[in-house]
């Protein structure tokens, strides 16, 4: 080992030995490029692992593999309509590793919208958007959708009938939106149809465009968390140094001392006022090296691991070749999507367009309504907290069924087959169950004057609505969009 790491050229790689003071395991991190984004020293409560559940570094462990492997599958897939579907059949039968590729290719895109979605029910749900940190709770929704969408140019690419029909279906939602909505498809899709143009512009926007904004805004949001004190933890333990079980923010507050404010030049270079050093807990603060580095580590080997064996269990989808005559029927979006795809089958308009921009910027301004950072870190906030969201899951969960029960009776499409479309839009489980939704998320504000509460209550109900709406989606919905039991 002496012999390997005691040479110059080892040396003009890693400048610094292994650190054995606390000094040099900083000046580790200072020095390693990949390092440096990672702060020195890092809070304990950061490591606990109930703090983040490591979803953030999981959904971007997540994407590393599908770089990897993404580029490695563009060796073998060529992005036309009489190869793309061959490529696919030769990466499973005569390419070595081709099928464990691809799965891996296809399993992290699963895993990485599942881990980037539950990443932000915990940001929500610790509060952690609160001030300073609302620009980089919008610049995660953002990176949602960029996720969603590098997923979906994806999915067309083996070209098989699911690949094919599920894009049809995705792409004819992307055109409700009045006015706006038939040019995004005609410009998605290069034309009117899912064809040869469609095939080069999903795999453009999936190969070149959308992991260059994913890389460029990840890269942001990772500097924000560096810069807004990393990972948002309660008050209290941000002012005084006894981890869990401390004191209350006031008493913490009454006991801070604040330091000396000192002015500072650097040659005339930069100016500014020197950070308060108080009695805040230096001794609560351990250095990145080794403690988040191989927290780190960990997570990235478990991830691997847990990928590896799934992409050896269980084989990607591949049906027949597309067949644009043949529909499939259902024809269903990505799963993502079915939710969605659920709530335009009650009302194009209201489904396709009004709930999901409602729900956008109802999510891009939680940050900029409910400001206390008195709770910030703190799962759920508080036991009242906690009470709301599970009442709010419960509610939402009950009322789904029970609203889907009284359409499929008294819905306007039953009572009045021959109403204006207006009276559907006006009238469907979707619309039923916005409003509700908002007037529980308002009623809750009203009596506890608390935003965090109605805040809890409508991100809730917004969160279990969607997985509802995704498993009906998903097992209950047969042909023609009919309800079926799973086991029919
Ligand atoms: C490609 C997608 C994303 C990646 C790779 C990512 C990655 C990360 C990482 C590594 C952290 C550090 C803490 C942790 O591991 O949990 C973090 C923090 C954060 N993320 Fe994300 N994120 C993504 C999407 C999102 C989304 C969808 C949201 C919310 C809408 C979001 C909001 C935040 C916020 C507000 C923080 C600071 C949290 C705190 O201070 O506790 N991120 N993100």
């Amino acid at each position: 080992m002496a012999k390997l790491t005691e040479n110059r050229f080892w040396r003009s790689l890693f400048r610094r030995p292994l650190p054995d003071s606390d000094l040099d395991r900083m000046l580790t991190m200072f020095s390693n490029f990949f390092l440096h984004i990672l702060p020195a020293k890092v809070h304990r409560h950061s490591l606990k692992p109930g703090a983040t559940w490591g979803l953030g570094v999981i959904s971007f462990v997540l994407f590393l593999v599908l770089i990897v492997t993404g580029v490695l599958l563009m060796f073998f897939y060529v992005p036309s309509v009489e190869r793309a579907y061959r490529d696919m059949k030769d990466l499973k039968y005569v390419v070595s590793y081709g099928v464990i590729l691809r799965n891996m290719h296809r399993w992290a895109a699963h895993g990485m919208v599942a881990a980037v979605f539950l990443h932000m029910v915990r940001v929500f749900f610790t509060g952690s958007y609160k001030p300073p940190r609302e620009f980089n709770w919008v610049l995660g929704i953002l990176l949602w959708g960029i996720t969603l969408l590098l997923s979906f140019t994806g999915y067309l690419l083996p070209w098989d009938q699911l690949a094919y029909w599920a894009i049809t279906v995705g792409t004819s939602i992307a055109s409700y939106p009045p006015w706006i909505g038939e040019k995004i498809r005609v410009l998605l899709l290069g034309g009117n149809i899912v064809g040869e143009s469609a095939l080069l512009r999903f795999y453009v926007l999936h190969v070149v465009f959308l992991p260059m904004v994913l890389m460029v805004l990840a890269a942001v949001h990772f500097w924000r968390v560096r810069k807004d004190g990393g990972i948002a933890r309660p008050i209290a333990l941000a002012l005084h140094p006894v981890a869990g079980g401390g004191p209350t923010s006031a008493e913490a507050t009454a006991r801070f001392v604040p330091g000396p404010l000192k002015t500072y030049t650097l040659v005339e270079l930069v100016r500014g006022t020197s950070p308060q050093v108080g009695i805040q807990a230096p001794e609560e603060e351990v250095p990145s090296w080794p403690h988040l580095t191989m927290r780190l580590l960990i997570v990235f080997e478990l991830v691997l691991v847990v990928l590896t064996a799934v992409s050896f269990l269980f084989d990607a989808p591949l049906l027949e070749q597309a067949n644009p005559v043949r529909p499939d029927n259902p024809a269903k979006a990505p799963w993502y999507f079915l939710g969605i795809q659920e709530l335009v089958s009650y009302s194009a308009l209201v489904g396709g367009v009004l709930v999901p921009a409602i729900a956008l910027l109802g999510l891009m301004s939680i940050p900029y309504m409910d400001r206390d950072r008195s709770d910030q870190g703190i799962w759920f906030g508080s036991p009242a907290g906690k009470r709301a969201a599970w009442i709010s899951f419960l509610l939402t969960v009950l009322v789904i069924p029970a609203l889907l029960f009284l359409d499929s009776r008294f819905g306007v499409r039953q009572v009045a087959p021959g109403a204006p479309q207006f009276f559907t839009d006006l009238l469907n489980p979707a619309s039923v169950l916005t409003t509700l939704m908002a007037v529980s998320s308002f009623l809750t504000w009203r009596a506890t004057r608390s935003r965090r509460l109605g805040a809890m209550v409508l991100f809730t109900a917004f969160v279990s609505a969607y997985l509802v709406f995704t498993v009906i989606g998903t097992y209950f919905r047969g042909p023609n969009w009919v309800w079926v039991w799973p086991w029919q």
